[in-house]
């Protein structure tokens, strides 16, 4: 129903400016504006992400919306406000920092809210509505497009913190998926706008593990993936806090490795490659790997590199291949 969804983006929007007018203008935001300051965010970027702040009341927004002649059925179906066993409505969002999340035709459709400190859960984000799908949604697509275009690349990040962080240090063709896993409607998306996708999670384990997951599906949507990897378990807005935005765009998305280089890395983490049994099972996991990629040059090129480094004969290599081309899918 069009003007159903239409009034759902509209009380996004009204709420939008309210909340970031609550934030940047009155004594009640001065402590969520300090946390976002504290965190090195500028007045400029918090104006840009149009960040806000969503009061320690029940009713805010309940009384805001029906004020403005808003039906409280319909917004409890937006996800903003929540309903009661006795029909009473309340705030969904109270006491966070609030991210406007808008979808590729730049209408506002959800919000993340942030805990000032501490706490669970940390986000609390919209629910799927008619108008907000999680699974399609990439925060600041609709602001990073131009420039995606112009790279001919894009940054996948993990968290929208991290966005708002690259976008400061410069890196304005930055996106994160909402707290969920990279879908295949969400790599599609970035295909048709782009040929390469520089992944660039946390560096934590699960970041790690997530790295491997959005590649595949990446390279299955026929996206070209690169990996910029953060160390010591950093996330990027991290490091940009510790190392600033040069570093970051020198050190870690300049110098993005391709996926097959990142994978060998991850082998050969805790694995000591003079140690007999433990070189055999590297190059397994290697060749494994290589037998996944879908281009013979490709297979000839890695080959060739585990041939060097280890001092092996390419036909044994290839040999290994093949068996392994038989099993994997
Ligand atoms: P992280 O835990 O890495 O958060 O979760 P973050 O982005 O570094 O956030 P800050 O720096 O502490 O503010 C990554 C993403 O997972 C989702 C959010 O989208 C977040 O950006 N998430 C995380 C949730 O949806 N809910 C949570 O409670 C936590
Ligand atoms: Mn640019
Ligand atoms: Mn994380
Ligand atoms: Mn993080
Ligand atoms: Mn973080």
């Amino acid at each position: 129903n069009t003007g159903e969804t239409k009034m759902m983006v509209e009380a996004h929007e009204l709420l939008k400016k309210f909340y970031h007018h609550l934030l940047v203008n009155t004594n009640e935001g001065q402590k969520a504006l300090d946390y976002l300051q504290d965190r090195g965010w500028t007045r400029e970027i918090i104006d840009q992400f149009e960040i806000g702040y969503a009061p320690n009341s029940w009713d805010f927004a309940v009384k805001l919306l029906s004020g403005r002649g808003f039906s409280l059925e319909l917004m409890e179906k937006a996800g903003l406000i929540i309903r009661k066993e006795n029909g009473d409505y309340f705030d969904r969002f109270r006491h966070r920092i609030m991210f406007p999340i808008l979808n590729h035709h730049g209408d506002t459709v959800g919000f993340s809210g942030r805990l000032l400190g501490e706490g669970q859960p940390k986000y609390l984000n919209s629910p799927e509505t008619a108008i907000f799908h999680k699974g399609k949604i990439l925060y600041n697509f609709h602001q990073a497009r131009l420039h995606i275009r112009k790279h001919q690349e894009v940054i996948l990040l993990e968290g929208f913190a991290d966005v708002i962080s690259a976008v400061q240090a410069g890196v304005a063709h930055s996106v994160a998926t909402m707290g969920t896993a990279l879908t295949e409607e969400h790599a599609r998306i970035l295909r048709r706008n782009v040929d390469t996708v520089i992944i660039c999670y946390d560096g934590d384990a699960s970041g790690i593990e997530a790295t491997f997951r959005a590649a595949e599906v990446l390279t299955e949507a026929g996206c070209h993936v690169k990996i910029a990897t953060i160390p010591d378990g950093l996330d990027p807005d991290e490091y940009i806090r510790k190392y600033g935005p040069d570093r970051f765009r020198r050190d870690i998305i300049d110098a993005g490795s391709s996926l097959m280089a990142f994978k060998m890395m991850y082998f050969r983490k805790g694995k000591n490659l003079q140690d007999e049994n433990d070189k055999i099972r590297y190059i397994e996991e290697v060749l494994r790997e290589i037998s996944k990629l879908p281009n013979p040059i490709e297979w000839d090129y890695y080959l060739r590199q585990l041939a060097d480094e280890f001092s092996l004969s390419l036909s044994a290599l290839q040999e290994q291949l093949n068996r392994y081309k038989g099993t994997v899918k």
